[in-house]
């Protein structure tokens, strides 16, 4: 697994806004937004493309598109839903499928209650969206099930992490055999008794949708 944590001063800056617990859901929504676009601009640098040949008004150019198949964004209901379209922002042409998962406030394991997604991902570069990367058992299992459906490539897009969950997810990912990376605004200290980021942002599904 290869984590990314983004070092820029917007990230950073729209991070500690969003982790202030008088921020109120309209502006966290809209921060949320524009941090999911710059980090998706560092989560798509592996993005596949195919070399093509274009006219300009002046000459013969060489250029790249995005290659087929398209690639597949996979945000994680509900508050994942909140970093669509920041992300399909910079890659309007991918196709959309979701994965409804829930943890468990007691034991924190994470179960599927909803899932739209094709049968076969062969060969799909996938993008997953999670804002929280806790225990990390939400994310492995997301990433497992896209990698049983033939996703060979899956770049993880979150607001924040902690070290605990990105080991999980190492520890889970690592026998799959397809390059898995994690891009984060900023890895945090650790969890709490509760599972929640510290000092994390809270729950990031009801400072999104209350
Ligand atoms: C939160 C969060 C992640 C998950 C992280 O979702 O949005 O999906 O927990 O936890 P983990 O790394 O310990 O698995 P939650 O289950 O609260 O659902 P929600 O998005 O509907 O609020």
């Amino acid at each position: 697994m290869r984590l990314l944590a983004v070092d820029h001063p917007l990230v950073a800056h729209k991070l500690a806004v969003l982790r202030d617990k008088h921020t109120n859901s309209a502006t966290f929504r809209q921060l949320t937004d524009e941090l999911v676009t710059l980090l998706a601009y560092e989560a798509t640098r592996d993005a596949r493309v195919a070399e093509i040949e274009l006219e300009t008004p002046v000459a013969t150019a060489k250029g790249v598109k995005l290659s087929a198949p398209k690639p597949m964004v996979v945000p994680i209901l509900r508050a994942g839903l909140g970093m669509l379209d920041g992300m399909t922002r910079l890659l309007p042409t991918a196709e959309v499928g979701f994965l409804g998962m829930i943890r468990n406030e007691e034991t924190l394991q994470a179960t599927t209650y909803a899932n739209r997604l094709p049968d076969d991902l062969t060969g799909r570069q996938c993008y997953l969206l999670d804002p929280m990367l806790a225990t990390g058992g939400t994310l492995a299992s997301s990433i497992g099930y896209l990698v049983s459906r033939g996703a060979d490539h899956i770049t993880a897009v979150c607001l924040l992490a902690a070290p605990e969950g990105l080991e999980l997810v190492e520890r889970e990912t690592s026998q799959l055999g397809v390059p898995v990376t994690v891009v984060t605004a900023a890895v945090d200290e650790r969890l709490n008794e509760k599972g929640y980021i510290v000092p994390g942002l809270g729950d990031a599904g009801d400072r999104l949708y209350g």
